[in-house]
């Protein structure tokens, strides 16, 4: 798998990783043993979050892939985690990413991002949040700590998740360390070119989340995986419309986190790198409706503060 180098750093991340985040959950041992599965299909990167519940199974699959030698060293693997908006608070920054640390049986992981650009007061325990538990993000000094987690070695790289143009623009105001990575929902029916441009002039890499359309979870339908054109070009190939969404994406220069516990799929969507898309076949996913799939208020459920938010990113596209 190819990998891009992020900046600030001297780290390169493979450009598919797969997605640690089942909706509905699933059994942790579940997740373990397909993420082991992922690691002897020749995954090398894997995205979780302190929300998900599922440091702990990462962390389990890569002793065990330690044990098995197939892998030598945890260094031949690209871990991200996310800082819970809880814990959105400089003070409990460090001790969260210790937290992950903790979970996932690590010394120090790849990549720590602010998983959302908003704070919830840490009473929260249950979806829908109430409108009293959800705050603004105080960028500067949240971001102040996730320095600090670079500085003291616990991670390699920091960024952020679900950030609009325009709170990127507040974060670059303020930020010693430039973020490295913005991870947002991104595929053929949600190209967010605004953004893509926006952070490429930057230096922010892009990593995708729902590069297939997060079929199966709250946000997600099959809108991707059965889109007509996609579908066309797909046979036209000899591919899958996964594999079409996943190599335009590459194309853009867009890592994607895309998610599979199915040992023929998981290989599938590695298997996007000896062929490309012809002009005609990028210029017809170029024109696709667009959509927004995942919002503050489906996460969230509905709030003024949330649909502001939202409302922001809406303009990124
Ligand atoms: P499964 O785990 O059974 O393969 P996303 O990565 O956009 O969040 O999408 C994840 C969803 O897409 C999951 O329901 C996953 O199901 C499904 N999926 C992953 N890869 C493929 C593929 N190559 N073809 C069809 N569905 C896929």
């Amino acid at each position: 798998v190819p990998g891009v180098t992020l900046s600030s750093c001297d780290l390169t991340m493979p450009v598919i990783g797969m997605g640690t985040s089942s909706s509905p959950p699933v059994a942790p041992e579940t997740t373990k043993a397909a993420i082991v599965e992922a690691i002897k299909a020749g995954y090398r990167h894997f995205d979780t979050a302190f929300a998900y519940r599922t440091e702990q199974p990462l962390g389990e699959a890569i002793a065990e892939a330690l044990r098995l030698g197939l892998i030598k060293s945890r260094d031949e693997l690209f871990i991200t985690s996310k800082l819970w908006s809880s814990f959105a608070e400089k003070d409990l920054i460090v001790p969260s990413i210790r937290m992950s640390l903790r979970n996932l049986q690590l010394d120090y992981i790849d990549l720590y991002l602010i998983h959302w650009p908003l704070k919830l007061s840490q009473e929260v325990r249950q979806m829908p949040v109430i409108r009293e538990h959800i705050f603004p993000l105080d960028i500067k000094s949240v971001w102040e700590g996730m320095e600090e987690c670079k500085n003291l070695g616990l991670t390699k790289a920091i960024g952020v998740s679900n950030f609009s143009c325009k709170k990127l623009e507040e974060l670059l105001s303020t930020a010693k360390i430039p973020p490295a990575v913005n991870q947002v929902e991104m595929n053929p029916l949600w190209q967010q070119k605004k953004l893509r441009e926006f952070c490429k002039v930057r230096g922010i890499h892009v990593s995708a989340f729902s590069p297939l359309g997060a079929n199966n979870t709250k946000w997600g339908d099959n809108r991707i995986l059965e889109c007509d054109v996609l579908e066309e070009i797909a046979k036209a190939k000899g591919k899958t419309t996964a594999q079409i969404s996943l190599r335009w994406l590459y194309e853009q220069g867009v890592s994607s986190i895309a998610k599979s516990f199915n040992n023929e799929r998981m290989k599938q969507n590695l298997d996007i790198f000896d062929w490309s898309l012809t002009e005609e076949e990028s210029n017809k996913i170029s024109q696709l409706p667009q959509r927004k799939g995942i919002t503050f208020e489906s996460i969230l459920g509905p709030h003024d503060l949330v649909l502001e938010l939202d409302a922001e990113s809406l303009d990124d596209c």
